[in-house]
């Protein structure tokens, strides 16, 4: 039966009715809709319109629908295959457990208030859940850089040799990337967490229902102040897509990054068997199919993000069908986004550093050059004039084929007098670390002290 029964006498067309269904995926919603749906049975209760003995009935058979949800296969049955959506379902399904006094449950309520508060309590145990999944994937950096803790690799700009870095550093950025991706996670966190229940259709309830009750009942930090909008703002799903969006593109160039350092012309990671995949073909291959996919999978949550964008911007007040379509795209975020960081995680923890061939990357083609143009200005020399007679060294060197640090002291004297005995120990690898020592510098005393600052940040729960 239609829930909008009596102002109907003609049937609904059959493709209409498929078109207009979404059981097939808000049924996701479903635990999500029954708590809700007990907290306002005992709501309309408190308010005196339901006798307890009917909030008994309707609150048992509300625990068996969570029973029978719970079996696997249960959605499968070919009886659902004409359920409108999840609301419907739990409305028919509790009348058929319990009798016609399964209808007093909607007093007060309408659906769209339903599925706001459904989406929303769903949304905020997923955000829990994602939040550990990016823990966890800060964790697999935090290890793989901690293992690794005093290996030099090039550190790159416009993916030309520019200083050595220690790779640790390299992962602690991409720690920090994903540590700002939490914090907006959580800031949405509070905007998703705020009860929109009891704002009827769009104008309020008749029924004194105690909207701060159910709001402590349900875990919900405030209640909105606006049933117009509490019915058909959407902007908490799309503020939550923002960050998975931002979080995937941070993983798409992680990925990127660690698909360049593991080609033959690079190697300098050696990609696990667990995260690779072989060629058809060339049988000499191995594949970095795991990265190339958190790298295309991000483009997947830019898409549903200009969907939600989109399917909003010219919605007049207040609930739309159109606001149905915000489902499957706000599903598939949160599965795309589990998934990337997941595997991600994975990847991470199925990588070498090929140390040796990172250590000779790092100290070829000139990436000291900086530092031995520092060492003139610690001499006295202007750094404008400095970096003009580097640059010749560095003709010079490149015509002779060699690094700076193979120059002997006389062939540099000849470009400056202030070139000393000292200067092969300045532009060593060790120095040139070393000497970036200002806080967020790469110098292994400072990598390891923000390795401990982001184990630290690890500990104790964020909300
Ligand atoms: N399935 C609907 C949705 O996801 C539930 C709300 C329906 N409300 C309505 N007035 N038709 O938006």
């Amino acid at each position: 039966m239609n829930l909008w029964g009596g102002r109907f006498t003609g049937e609904t067309d059959r493709h209409f009715a498929e078109f207009n269904a979404s059981f097939r995926f808000d049924r996701r919603l479903i635990f999500a809709d029954l708590q809700a749906c007990k907290v306002h049975a005992a709501a309309i209760g408190r308010a005196g319109i339901l006798d307890a003995q009917a909030v008994e009935s309707i609150i048992s058979g509300l625990d068996k629908i969570e029973d029978l949800a719970s079996q696997p296969g249960f959605f499968e049955r070919p009886e659902y295959a004409a359920t409108e959506d999840v609301h419907s379902f739990i409305e028919s399904t509790l009348v058929k457990l319990i009798g016609p006094a399964g209808y007093r449950l909607h007093t007060g309520r309408s659906r769209n208030d339903q599925v706001a508060v459904a989406t929303r309590l769903f949304l905020r145990g997923e955000i829990d859940r994602i939040d550990e999944v990016m823990r966890d994937t800060q964790l697999a950096l935090i290890e793989l850089a901690e293992a690794n803790s005093t290996d030099p690799i090039p550190g790159y700009t416009h993916l030309q040799k520019a200083q050595p870095v220690l790779f640790a550093h390299f992962l602690l950025a991409y720690f920090q990337m994903l540590e700002r991706d939490r914090e907006r996670l959580a800031d949405a966190r509070k905007r998703v967490n705020i009860m929109p229940l009891g704002s009827g259709a769009l104008a309020g309830t008749n029924f004194p229902v105690d909207r701060h009750w159910m709001a402590a009942q349900l875990g919900f930090d405030d209640i909105t102040g606006n049933s117009i909008d509490a019915v058909s703002d959407r902007d908490y799903i799309i503020e939550f897509a923002s960050v998975a969006a931002l979080t995937t593109m941070h993983l798409s160039r992680l990925a990127e990054d660690l698909i360049i350092y593991s080609t033959q012309e690079f190697g300098f990671i050696k990609l696990g068997d667990a995260i690779s995949t072989g060629s058809s073909l060339m049988l000499q291959k191995k594949n970095p199919d795991s990265l190339e996919l958190i790298r295309g999978k991000s483009a997947r949550i830019f898409g549903h993000l200009t969907a939600l964008l989109t399917l909003s911007k010219g919605l007049p007040l207040a609930y739309n069908k159109d606001l149905q379509e915000d489902k499957e795209a706000l599903f598939d975020t949160i599965d795309t986004l589990s998934d990337s960081l997941r595997v991600t995680a994975t990847v991470l923890r199925n990588i070498e550093l090929n140390r040796e061939r990172a250590r000779a990357a790092a100290i070829t083609d000139y990436t000291n050059a900086t530092d031995l143009a520092d060492y003139l200005v610690k001499k006295g020399l202007e750094f404008r004039m400095a970096h003009e007679v580097i640059g010749r060294i560095v003709v010079y060197a490149i015509q002779q084929g060699k690094e700076l640090q193979e120059l002997s002291l006389d062939e540099c004297r000849n470009f400056s007098e202030l070139f000393d005995g000292d200067l092969f120990q300045a532009i060593s690898l060790e120095n040139s670390l070393a000497g970036k020592c200002q806080i967020g510098g790469t110098s292994p005393d400072q990598v390891s002290s923000q390795l401990k600052l982001a184990r630290g940040k690890l500990v104790g729960a964020r909300k």
